[in-house]
């Protein structure tokens, strides 16, 4: 029997009566200044899709089934023209009376209305001469931070925060991919999406071998933020290796009058045989314990006093690093930051120190006195990195978001927006002035690949990227200076931010000797000495800046 349900989406102003191209999707004024589409969708109707308006303002659509609210979404309805399409599931509402309720001021004069649509299927084939070639992106929406990483049986599982409903930011779930080779990634759609505590920020996931939590044994654990009226964290968890999550019924574990309270990052510390838990706060980042995720003791807080403080601190990470020789290990504490970064924007500084597993301290007070601070990539294009968890080998493997917060929303890309960096391992060295640093290097999965550059220097250089229509980017090495600059000025599109066009300027520790460089469609990784110095960017040229050219100054 074919089974029909019904949608009805109400508009704030009800003089608007543009009826629907769609037979199936017919607008009706509604009392209130409200106006309803009502939507007859059969079997073959998987999709309602939206029609979007990357510059329309956003407006409040509710999903009512069974007068029950089941989405609250804020989607860039389009008022003038249509720019592309986000489609809602219609699978779970099916044989049910659905109602959408959308809170638009200004409706009347909308030419939208008869743009919903029903379809039985989604194009998601790529539309965008950007999209990388070896990058993670979504497959359509935007994304931001990758979230709760974990290595589970030979694969590799990023959630990331996801706006499955327009390629702005905006309705924070956590969606998936997995990988087994850091390269190619496969959707694995929406892990964790918004409930009646908020959208879900970031967050992390571990594998709880041991079941400490009573979720069983080897159960993945996530705790992450959840953002409604205030940020708190809850959990949830996943018993088949974090295909699927239930959320814990006692949600949230934790909670606090701190309005910027967010990105709980957990980990087994073996020191003290309990678990740990780095949590932005304000200005610090607060330090916990626990002997099964949901009952957190705080420890201690770091860092009001040190490093940079000239925006939010968010997405924090703490592990403890080895040089390369095994000889010196310390904790290092990431503090991702935003605005404050050294070029602008979003960015990652990091503090080398000891950590007992109740509090972290800095080795050197004076390196991060005076709003001085270490970052881990001096690009304007590498934020809110951290590590997954249960990593191979003791390994450290981090991901980050290749934006900047700055322009991130603005990239000339529509069908996604972001894609992630290239995953690193991080270790510590020591630059010629004695002092000990961080550096990041390519992981392993990506030698003998072909997706790299290496180019010797020797002195002074100038290191051009270009492609044959003349568009480059150029990184100057100042020998003298010790300083890497990257310009980007003349690399492609760059008039959709006034901050894009911005050079970055990133210290050398060591002599530079070698240069690995991966470039893709959109961006340029560069790691000098092998990662001691490490600078991402992005780019919008024509055709990749393929050809590499080595001029000495
Ligand atoms: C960092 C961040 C996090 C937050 C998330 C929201 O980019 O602001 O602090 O959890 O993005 O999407």
């Amino acid at each position: 029997m074919k089974k029909r349900f019904f949608v009805a989406i109400c508009f704030a102003l009800s003089s608007v009566l543009n009826f629907a191209a769609d037979k199936n999707v017919r607008p009706e004024p509604l009392a209130g200044g409200n106006i309803a589409i009502r939507i007859d969708a059969n079997e073959q109707s998987k999709y309602l899709l939206l029609p979007i308006e990357e510059k329309a303002d956003e407006a409040r659509m509710q999903i009512i089934v069974n007068n029950d609210l089941r989405r609250n979404l804020y989607v860039r309805l389009a008022r003038g023209h249509v720019d592309y399409y986000m489609p809602v599931l219609l699978d779970e509402f099916r044989g049910n009376e659905i109602t959408v309720i959308t809170h638009v001021g200004d409706y009347a004069k909308t030419a939208c209305m008869s743009e919903f649509k029903l379809s039985d299927s989604f194009d998601k084939s790529n539309k965008e001469a950007f999209r990388p070639a070896f990058h993670h992106t979504p497959v359509y929406g935007w994304m931001n931070d990758p979230n709760g990483m974990f290595y589970l049986d030979g694969k590799w599982h990023l959630f990331f925060q996801y706006n499955p409903y327009g390629s702005m930011w905006g309705n924070m779930n956590w969606a998936h991919a997995t990988s087994i080779d850091l390269i190619n990634w496969n959707d694995e759609g929406i892990a964790i999406a918004p409930d009646a505590l908020g959208s879900i920020f970031s967050g992390s996931c571990v594998v709880d071998k041991e079941g400490t939590a009573g979720f069983g044994e080897g159960a993945v654990v996530a705790l992450y933020t959840s953002a409604g009226d205030v940020q708190c964290q809850s959990l949830a968890y996943s018993v088949d290796g974090g295909q699927t999550f239930t959320k814990y019924a006692g949600n949230p574990i934790l909670t606090s009058d701190i309005p910027d309270f967010r990105d709980p990052n957990m980990f087994w510390n073996e020191d003290i045989k309990a678990w740990n838990l780095i949590l932005a706060c304000g200005q610090e980042m607060r330090i916990y314990s626990s002997p099964d995720l949901k009952n957190w003791k705080e420890e201690s807080s770091f860092g009001s006093e040190l490093g940079c403080h000239g925006g939010v601190w968010e997405c924090p990470d703490l592990m403890k690093i080895s040089t390369l020789d095994g000889k010196t290990s310390k904790w290092v504490l990431f503090c991702n930051i935003n605005p404050g970064g050294p070029a602008g924007g979003s960015a990652t500084q990091y503090f080398i120190g000891n950590f007992d597993g109740h509090t972290f301290t800095v080795d050197s007070e004076s390196r991060y006195a005076n709003g001085n601070s270490l970052w881990q990539d001096y690009g304007k294009d590498h934020y809110a990195t951290v590590s997954f968890s249960n990593a191979p080998d003791g390994r450290h493997t981090m991901i980050a978001w290749m934006s900047n917060w700055q322009y991130a929303n603005d990239v000339p890309t529509m069908q996604y927006r972001s894609a992630n960096s290239i995953a690193r391992e991080p270790f510590l060295y020591y630059g010629a002035d004695k002092q000990l640093y961080m550096g990041s290097r390519p992981s392993p999965e990506y030698d003998n690949k072909g997706l790299d550059k290496n180019v010797k220097i020797k002195g002074s250089c100038k290191i051009r990227l270009s492609n044959d229509e003349g568009q480059e980017m150029v990184f100057t090495y100042d020998q003298k200076a010790m300083t890497l600059t990257c310009d980007r000025s003349k690399s492609g599109i760059k008039d959709f931010s006034a901050d894009f066009d911005v050079n970055a300027v990133a210290p050398v520790r060591n002599k530079l000797t070698s240069l690995r460089i991966f470039i893709d469609n959109s961006s340029i990784e560069l790691f000098g000495n092998n990662g001691e110095v490490v600078m991402t960017s992005l780019v919008f040229p024509n055709s990749p800046l393929k050809n590499v050219k080595i001029e000495k100054l």
